[in-house]
């Protein structure tokens, strides 16, 4: 049954344990914290938990560095309060999908500590050496600027390691099949303790490993392998992949038939979004949904507008980045990696109606919705702070000390303090309270996307609106359509729409009490707001009047 597929019409609320409550009082957010947080979670609809690393780790990448796939640092609780956070997740009708990154492990893990002592260890070959130094060793840095290298040399080995990221990230070798067995191993340990599917790290780089000298090449059997194994264990369990990739890769991640990974996030058309953004002009945003349309029928992309790392804009033309930093991130301690911008959307934007404008456009693309702690409120950064944590400080839940989010005095990382974005402007309690407030439309247009399924299920085509900058798409499912209007202009614009509807039809106005009726000419004309969005649910007027004669 299509209605199996509960990925296509969930919507995926990603948190790092860490920053989001901390219950103890030590500063550092726990699971019990979460766990309390769940009913809130629940009230504005969300259905699917993603959580960032929370295994063991010496937390240089925010927990991207692992060394102990089997465990949950202490700092977050113990495997126990997993298992009570998964139970008490599912009983309220949200499944957890938790990060999978294997494509390195922390160098503090003890197989790179084996391997690097003992050339004859047998975790030596779970890593990728060369004695000699490699020509490319200064090539291919993931953070540029930050990482000088992609091959280091370990005094103790006597060799040089690769590493696609930072240095202390020792890159695993998936050609070994001893490696292939072990990351089985890690999908079972949680899929056995109740997770839902696993947000695959870094997939380009887990299926191409650089072996010196080598010629390197792409196994994305690699990827059928994880899928099949994953399947058998637990039916409808996801892999949910990270793949910045060109549109006509996408295909070999899916998998020609469906069996690579169900979901890939959508870097593509994040990025030509925020160029709409920036410039006003959608052509380029058209372009790339088009580009990213064409999938099996089980897979799914993921949309998203930030998440926990930097705005990645690596994918745009040089004129389409300039566009977008000019406008988004202008001064350069906004920048990092020579390719992004390092903020939260909020003060991005700085502006409510363009800030609705985008949220409801993620909500009405094709593909699932993906939100970041934080976005509901419309949470801001603090630039202070190194590289990506400017993105990934504490949730404010009230005006209380700490932002309500610890009873510690110094917490993990700094809470938004003072300012329009201060924990004292921006907090979830006072957000609850107030009828007009970013966090209850944000649950007003959960609610309106999940009754909206056909995004989920459906086929969805351009529809013209005869204004430049008027973004319109219309989805179909099993006899229902929806109609998406979004103006990414900063002034109104009047827009003109002709329906496929013999006679035309009635557009019946989902988020206000309001319907358009198309004129004479057959078209409906929709006088949309700077930044102006409307959703409309398609009812035939042939049906209609039937009805009313009856
Ligand atoms: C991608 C993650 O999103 C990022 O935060 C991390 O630094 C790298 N992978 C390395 O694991």
């Amino acid at each position: 049954m299509i209605e199996d597929l509960w990925y296509k019409n969930t919507v995926i609320y990603s948190l790092d344990v860490e920053t989001f409550m901390d219950a103890n009082g030590d500063g550092i957010g726990d699971f019990e914290g979460l766990m309390r947080r769940l009913d809130y979670l629940d009230s504005i609809g969300v259905d699917t938990i993603w959580l960032a690393p929370f295994y063991p780790s010496p937390n240089r990448d925010n927990g991207y560095d692992i060394s102990d796939y089997f465990g949950v640092d202490s700092r977050h609780g113990s495997n126990g309060d997993f298992v009570e956070f998964i139970r008490q997740a599912n009983e309220r009708g949200i499944k957890v999908i938790i990060d999978l990154v294997v494509n390195h492990t922390s160098d503090r893990h003890l197989w790179f500590q084996e391997a690097r002592a003992d050339e004859s260890a047998p975790h030596r070959g779970w890593y990728i050496w060369s004695k000699k130094r490699p020509p490319a060793w200064n090539k291919g840095m993931v953070f540029p600027g930050v990482q000088n290298a992609t091959w280091t040399r370990d005094p103790q080995a006597k060799s040089y390691y690769y590493h696609r990221f930072y240095k202390f990230q020792p890159d695993l070798n998936m050609d070994n099949p001893a490696v292939r067995t072990e990351v089985r191993r890690v999908m079972g340990y949680w899929l056995q303790l109740g997770v839902a599917g696993f947000r695959v790290d870094a997939v380009p780089f887990v299926i191409e490993t650089p072996h010196a000298g080598k010629k390197s090449v792409q196994h994305f059997e690699y990827l059928e392998e994880f899928r099949k194994f994953l399947q058998w264990r637990c039916g409808d369990a996801i892999l949910l992949g990270e793949a910045n990739v060109m549109p006509n890769e996408n295909k070999k991640y899916f998998g020609p038939e469906g069996d690579g990974i169900h979901m890939m996030f959508n870097f593509y058309v994040n990025q030509h979004l925020f160029y709409a953004l920036a410039s006003e002009d959608i052509e380029p945003l058209a372009d790339a949904l088009s580009a990213t349309r064409a999938l099996p029928p089980t897979a799914q992309w993921a949309q998203f507008l930030r998440n926990h790392d930097e705005l990645d804009l690596g994918r745009l033309t040089k004129t389409q980045r300039d566009k977008v930093f000019e406008k988004f991130g202008p001064e350069p301690r906004m920048q990092l990696y020579e390719r992004g911008i390092r903020r939260r959307l909020a003060p991005m934007l700085g502006n409510r109606p363009q800030l609705e404008l985008a949220y409801s456009l993620l909500f009405a693309l094709p593909g699932t919705p993906v939100l970041r702690y934080g976005d509901e409120i419309g949470m801001g950064d603090d630039l202070s702070l190194k590289e990506r944590d400017a993105v990934r400080t504490p949730m404010p839940w009230s005006n209380d000390p700490q932002a309500g989010f610890t009873t510690c005095a110094r917490p993990i990382r700094p809470v938004l303090h003072k300012g329009p974005f201060g924990y004292e402007a921006v907090n979830v309690a006072a957000q609850r309270r107030d009828p007009d407030s970013f966090l209850n439309w944000m649950a007003g247009m959960i609610r309106l996307r999940k009754e909206c399924p056909e995004i989920g299920w459906g086929e969805w085509t351009r529809v013209k609106t005869g204004a430049p900058g008027v973004l319109g798409l219309r989805y179909d499912w099993r006899g229902n359509g929806l109609v998406v209007l979004h103006n990414f202009c900063a002034q109104p614009k009047e827009v003109r729409v002709q329906l496929k509807e013999e006679r035309g039809a009635i557009l019946t106005n989902l988020r206000a009490n309001d319907e358009s009726r198309a004129g004479e000419d057959g078209q409906h004309r929709i006088a949309l707001e700077a930044y102006g969005y409307r959703w409309y649910r398609v009812g035939r007027l042939d049906h209609l009047l039937g009805r009313r004669k009856a």
